[in-house]
């Protein structure tokens, strides 16, 4: 049976086991999919270590996204410009670095309604999930694009790496001043420790949506701020998750799961 896990830092918390398990069943194959735990001194020996066991792939998280690329024997150029790897599809001589996390937004968003051609697109935050989702951003022809964080160095380094992509404005929380935006997406890891970031009043313009990359417990403050500041809709990162998994599956095995009722079995948080 063909051997499949999630490798990250710690790990035990991860979905990724649940969700493909559902995959495996709404498609009839048979697979193994766990969780393993590898501390980031011992990445560079196990990710080698592993294809050389038989392993067939893996999911990466936190804290090994970047790390892991460089243990690729090559990239898919989405991973390339994100900087960043969460999958691992076994090639003839090593791993091959892909990375779904933005594929996985845009069809989230698609799925949801939210629409990000001609619109005034906010990026909060300028992390490894943030890198993975603005080239897909861009692809997707907003009218304006900008990645805002509280270290005012990242923004400015991002609009460099995404340059032959698309225009991407950066912008440090405070310089918000005055702007308003039909979409805010999330992609800080604030929510973790009960916060989001220091944001000016008005940045939602009438009608806008709001979309937090995070989920759970840790999607509380950001949603909580967008309510307050009067944004229509409010989602989770839910379903991005759930979409990320699916794209993931899709290059191991060639079949695109379902996930319509993983959706809706999950119920991804909609707070208007
Ligand atoms: N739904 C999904 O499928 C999915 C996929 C990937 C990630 N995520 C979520 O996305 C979030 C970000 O992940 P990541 O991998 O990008 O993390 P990361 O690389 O560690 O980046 C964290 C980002 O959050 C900012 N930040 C952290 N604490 C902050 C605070 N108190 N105030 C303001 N900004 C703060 C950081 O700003 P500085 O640069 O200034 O430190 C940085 O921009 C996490 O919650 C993760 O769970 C969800």
């Amino acid at each position: 049976m063909k051997r499949f896990a999630v490798i990250g830092h710690p790990v035990a918390h991860s979905r990724s086991p649940l969700i493909h398990a559902r995959f495996a069943e709404d498609t009839g194959l048979a697979l193994q999919y766990g969780t393993l735990d590898i501390a980031p001194e011992a990445l560079a020996e196990q990710v080698p270590t592993l294809f050389a066991a038989g392993w067939d792939g893996f999911n990466v998280t936190l804290p090994h996204k970047a790390a892991v690329a460089a243990l690729c024997t090559e990239v898919t150029p989405r991973a390339a410009l994100a900087g960043a790897v969460n999958t691992l599809i076994r090639g003839p001589a090593g791993w091959t670095g892909d990375n779904t996390d933005g594929a996985g937004l845009l069809t989230d968003l698609e799925v949801l309604g939210i629409i990000v051609r001609d619109r005034r697109v906010l990026v909060l935050g300028a992390g490894g999930a943030a890198r993975g989702i603005l080239g897909p951003l861009l692809q997707a022809g907003p009218a304006e694009l900008v990645v805002s964080n509280r270290n005012p160095w990242k923004p400015e380094a991002l609009a460099d790496a995404f340059r032959s992509v698309g225009p991407l404005v950066p912008r440090t929380h405070l310089a918000l001043k005055g702007d308003q935006y039909d979409l805010v997406i999330n992609a800080t890891s604030a929510g973790h420790g009960g916060g989001i970031p220091r944001l000016p009043d008005g940045l939602l313009a009438t009608g806008a949506e709001a979309y937090d990359l995070s989920y759970g417990v840790a999607h509380a403050p950001f949603a909580d701020w967008a309510v307050a500041a009067g944004a229509r809709r409010v989602h989770d990162g839910l379903g991005m998750l759930i979409e990320q998994a699916a794209e993931s599956f899709e290059r191991w095995h060639g079949i695109r799961p379902p996930t319509a009722g993983l959706r809706a079995a999950w119920g991804s948080a909609d707070r208007r």
